[in-house]
């Protein structure tokens, strides 16, 4: 059985279920790939748990759901303080999974990277902002650099443009990509005003406390700029056009529902033109999505119209995605 090391840095809701995953497929991990995962570092900001032999999962999850910080854990393990930029460098891995959201950890993936080891990033910011460089160092060192769960959870839209569609030409790609938007558009719909309907989001922990990023349209801004990546060429977070659902009034919702369409906020991309904004959408087109779906209508020379949809949120489903390209970087590894 090939062995591969891996340090997961982050042990939020992603990392834990991750965590989780990797704990309760393990055996058909084994079997179906002839690869044994080995969590041999586990990091928040509280510490590093790092055991070369490789960490025991359950107990780690027990750990952090209970106390709250890795750093709580002193029976059996050494916990040391190292920062992302010290794991990286100093705990024998073959991969680093990024499941934090540090906004400067592309600096560690450039570095983790350097040493040789592939990374594995649910983390939007390094791609938005670092594209080129970390892919291109990616490429030079012959490792993978990969995040399918970036955009659209584990519903492989990455993988998708990354791995398929080689011989077509993209032209346009309109999506539907953050569901926080979604769910407060859709309880507009049904007559409570924003401030109600964002209120009832945070309530059911659907939006963040700080919802900026959602309401803003910065999230679905950062997913957006990776679909270009990918499909055209490398740009930045700062290339794009981004208005959020903020200015959403309640009279805009009700012209939409009398002409049978519904408001979304939709990214649409094009080659060197990215808009993400509040737009008007027929009730039968596939992105008038409900609830945490997201959903993408490709167009290409050879294809035509593709049309992608499924989870954008949720936990075990990003786990899908982070765990897919870890299976991948280990196989790469052995
Ligand atoms: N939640 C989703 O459905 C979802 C879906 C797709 C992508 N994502 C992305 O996945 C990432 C994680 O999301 P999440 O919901 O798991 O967030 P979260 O619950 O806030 O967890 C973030 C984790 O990162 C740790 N962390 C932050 N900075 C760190 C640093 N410099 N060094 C070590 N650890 C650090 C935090 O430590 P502490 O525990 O000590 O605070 C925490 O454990 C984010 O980038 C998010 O945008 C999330």
């Amino acid at each position: 059985m090939k062995e591969v090391r891996v340090s997961l840095v982050g042990f939020g809701n992603v990392g834990r279920a991750t965590a989780s995953v990797l704990l309760k497929k393990s055996r058909f991990f084994e079997d179906r790939y002839g690869v044994k995962i080995n969590v041999v570092s586990i990091s928040d900001t509280s510490g590093t748990v790092w055991l070369p032999e490789g960490i025991d999962l359950m107990e780690a999850l027990l750990v952090k759901e209970t106390f709250g910080k890795l750093s709580a854990w002193t029976n059996d393990y050494e916990v040391y303080e190292l920062t992302p930029g010290d794991v990286v460098r100093e705990v024998d891995a073959e991969v680093v999974v990024d499941v934090t959201n540090d906004k400067e950890a592309w600096k560690w993936h450039l570095a983790a990277l350097k040493e040789g080891k592939s990374v594995v990033t649910s983390n939007k910011p390094p791609l938005a902002y670092h594209y080129r460089e970390l892919i291109g160092e990616a490429e030079k060192r012959g490792v993978l650099y990969l995040f399918e769960a970036t955009v659209m959870a584990g519903t492989p839209i990455v993988g998708l443009l990354r791995e398929n569609l080689l011989g077509d030409d993209v032209q346009s790609i309109e999506a539907v990509l953050n569901a926080t938007t979604t769910f407060i558009l859709t309880q507009m719909e049904r007559g409570l005003s924003f401030e109600e309907a964002l209120a009832k989001a945070q309530k059911l922990g659907i939006a963040e406390r700080d919802p900026s990023g959602d309401v803003l349209g910065i999230d679905a801004g950062y997913k957006a700029t990776i679909l270009h990546c990918l499909a055209f060429h490398p740009i930045t977070y700062d290339e794009i056009r981004v208005r959020g659902i903020a200015e959403v009034t309640e009279g805009e919702i009700e012209r939409a529902k009398t002409k049978g369409k519904t408001i979304r906020l939709v990214a649409r991309v094009e080659k060197g033109r990215v808009a993400v904004e509040p737009a008007e959408i027929p009730r039968e087109s596939p992105l008038a999505v409900e609830s945490h779906e997201n959903a993408a209508v490709i167009r290409t020379d050879l294809l035509g119209e593709l049309v992608i949809k499924g989870a954008g949120a949720g936990l075990k489903e990003t786990a899908s995605g982070v765990v897919s390209d870890i299976i991948k970087a280990g196989l790469r590894a052995v």
